[in-house]
């Protein structure tokens, strides 16, 4: 069956796109990628800290020698004994993956300030990458930090960034706004081609042995894929704009569930790491499978046939879907014996 998709004004082999993540890191980790069967790979990030020492320790070097910029950056590696040339070293991953590789590659960057993001990202596109995804990782810890900042922020490095090169840019954003629809819709009107629903943030548990925080990162569980299909189900039928579902895909029943609710593309970096990037190929003939039983011509036949329909009006909906879900969580849960003294179990019905 054709599983072409447009991702990002992209033409894509198919639906299932690898996530920036760690099997990314090298040209054959890309290769792999490909080869398992993903209609384009999306590189693990380039972070703006990482760019900022870089540039720190290149000044430094230039100012040591009065080298010239130039010669600074040709200078591998680095002289104080970290990692080589980051930039250098992924502008030339990114160079090799679009010779060399047959799928899209898109390059990510991974901040939260406009940092040099803008010529950076100049230099992916002349790298050939196929499309930038811009990261913003921005957690606003300073409490004092207005939510109207932190949208400000993303429209700024967005307009930029978009202004600045000739690619498309896709962004991943966060879920954590007040109103996550209308930020979306801005971000598109800012410029962005496409949206990666949703950015994971670090949420540290406890160790209560040792007392401290633990900041160990889990791969994700199925039901974190329900947030970003919730968001882009709102958002299907009031975009145009390219919609990414990321987080909590571990089958091809999920990779369908994201398109019935409108996502043009989804994506994998937990299953992939978990089973392998051949992992891709199995969740393809999932979908195909999927398509085949349930009569669906192609992906258009059911791509957002479960989106929100445009002309309800939005907030009431989302309350009536909400006191629905409650009053059927009642009804089940409130026969269970024991269930008066609240006392729910890992064995409660889903
Ligand atoms: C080990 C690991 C490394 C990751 N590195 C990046 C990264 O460099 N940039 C980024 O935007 N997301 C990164 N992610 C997040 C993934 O791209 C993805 O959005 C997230 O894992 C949710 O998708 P999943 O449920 O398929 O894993 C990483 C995830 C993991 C597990």
């Amino acid at each position: 069956m054709d599983l072409t998709t447009p991702y990002l004004g992209l033409t894509l082999s198919n639906p299932l796109v690898a996530s920036a993540g760690p099997l990314s890191q090298t040209l054959d980790g890309i290769r792999s990628l490909a080869e398992g069967g993903v209609g384009a790979v999306v590189m693990f990030s380039l972070f703006e800290e990482q760019l900022r020492r870089q540039a720190a320790r290149d000044s430094r070097l230039i100012d040591a020698h009065t080298h010239s910029f130039a010669e600074a950056l040709d200078y591998l590696p680095d002289p104080a004994g970290g990692a080589p040339h980051l930039a250098q070293s992924y502008l030339t991953l990114v160079e090799r993956a679009a010779r060399e590789i047959d799928i899209p590659v898109i390059a990510s960057l991974n901040g939260a300030d406009m940092g040099g993001w803008v010529s950076f990202g100049r230099d992916l596109q002349d790298a050939g990458a196929a499309a930038l995804e811009l990261n913003i990782y921005f957690v606003p810890g300073d409490l004092t930090t207005s939510g109207s900042r932190v949208i400000a922020q993303h429209l700024e490095i967005v307009t930029a960034v978009t202004e600045a090169v000739g690619i498309p840019v896709a962004v991943k954003m966060s879920p954590y706004f007040s109103a996550v629809g209308d930020v979306a819709l801005r971000l598109v009107d800012a410029g962005a081609d496409g949206l990666v629903l949703f950015n994971r943030f670090l949420q540290p548990d406890v160790d209560v042995e040792t007392l401290e925080a633990s900041t160990a990162w889990a791969l994700s569980v199925p039901d974190e894929g329900r947030l970003p299909r919730t968001w882009i189900a709102a958002l299907r039928r009031h975009t145009t704009a390219s919609l990414a579902a990321t987080t909590g895909v571990a089958d091809g029943t999920d990779v369908v569930k994201n398109l019935l609710v409108g996502a043009d593309v989804v994506m994998s970096t937990s299953a992939l790491i978990r089973h392998g990037a051949g992992y891709a190929r199995t969740m393809l003939d999932e979908l195909e499978a999927y398509l085949e039983r349930k009569d669906f011509a192609d992906l258009d036949a059911l791509r957002g046939l479960l989106a929100v329909p445009p002309e309800v009006e939005g907030n009431a909906w989302q309350r009536s879907s909400y006191v629905a879900a409650m009053e059927r969580a009642k009804a089940i849960y409130g026969t269970l014996e024991g269930s008066t003294s609240g006392a729910w179990t890992s064995e409660s019905p889903a």
